[in-house]
């Protein structure tokens, strides 16, 4: 649908109140295929850290473990972040996380009730309110900016779908949550005030932001089924969360915690307790 024909009561995005948000350079374009697409080419090409990209329609939204993200025009934030941490690589895969601890700050701020399910779903009322997908972009081998390596944030956040609308029935939005039209500017300037502090808290108070996450959890303490690829299941107690944003879980009748990678797991689901240990 071309964003011309988008239902009323989904106003475009109001450039002048993102012109000057906590430091962050927003551009909004009117469609494009995957703002992570966009804002990888630009950390290839040595843009600088702060960059914002988001757009009115986002055509072939990526998402997680090679799935797809779509969203109706204006029914949604698709946005993608560049950032260049001056942190050492091994605690990049904390990122993710840090972004959900900053959408949750974000949608609870404005009223709604949300929590994380590892590694960085944002959920609501149990139904997956927004996604993020974190992408490393390596800096080119004969890069003369001598930038290093970036990081695209992209946040996929369902702001006024219907029910109709919701990829998925496990899916919800804002405007489903709260029953009331959801101002997408508000929620995108809230969000990216949200992140300058999560992302502040990573570099500089690392403990502090993995105390935030733990609070914000709706998977820790809970039993668990974490599926593997290849078919396996690691089935347990969600214990904690390591240095290195891996999900600890201590499996029926074992004495030791497992660790797993977000990119190690294909679906974490609760576990019924008839369930037990390894599989
Ligand atoms: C997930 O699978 O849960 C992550 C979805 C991430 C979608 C967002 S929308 C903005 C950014 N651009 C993309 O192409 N993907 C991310």
């Amino acid at each position: 649908m071309p964003v011309s024909d988008t239902p009323a009561g989904r106003p475009a995005l109001d450039q002048g109140r993102l012109a000057d948000v906590a430091g962050w350079q927003v551009e909004v374009v009117p469609e494009t295929p995957s703002t992570n697409a966009l804002v990888s080419d630009c950390a290839r090409a040595g843009t600088a850290e702060g960059l914002v990209i988001t757009t009115e329609h986002q055509t072939a939204g990526r998402g997680r473990l090679d799935r797809g993200w779509t969203m109706p025009p204006r029914a949604a934030l698709a946005v993608s972040v560049l950032l260049r941490p001056d942190v050492p690589a091994e605690r990049w895969p904390w990122l993710p996380l840090m972004t959900g601890v900053a959408v949750v700050g974000a949608v609870r701020e404005l009223g709604y009730d949300a929590g994380l399910k590892w590694p960085n779903d944002v959920l609501a009322h149990g139904r997956k309110l927004c996604g993020i997908l974190v992408e490393r972009v390596e800096a080119p081998a004969d890069s003369s900016t001598g930038d290093g390596a970036a990081a695209v944030v992209g946040i996929g956040l369902n702001t006024s779908l219907t029910a109709e609308e919701l990829p998925v029935p496990t899916a919800t939005s804002l405007a489903l949550e709260g029953g009331a039209p959801v101002d997408r500017t508000e929620v995108l300037v809230t969000l990216l005030r949200h992140l300058s502090a999560s992302y502040a808290a990573w570099r500089e108070r690392p403990d502090e932001l993995a105390a935030t996450y733990v609070e914000l959890s709706v998977t820790l303490g809970q039993r668990v089924r974490a599926e593997l690829p290849g078919g396996g299941a690691l089935v347990g107690a969600a214990t904690g969360i390591d240095r290195y944003g891996r999900l600890e879980v201590l499996p029926d009748r074992a004495d030791d915690t497992v660790a797993v990678g977000a990119g190690d797991v294909v679906h974490l689901r609760p576990a019924p307790t008839t369930d037990t240990g390894m599989q």
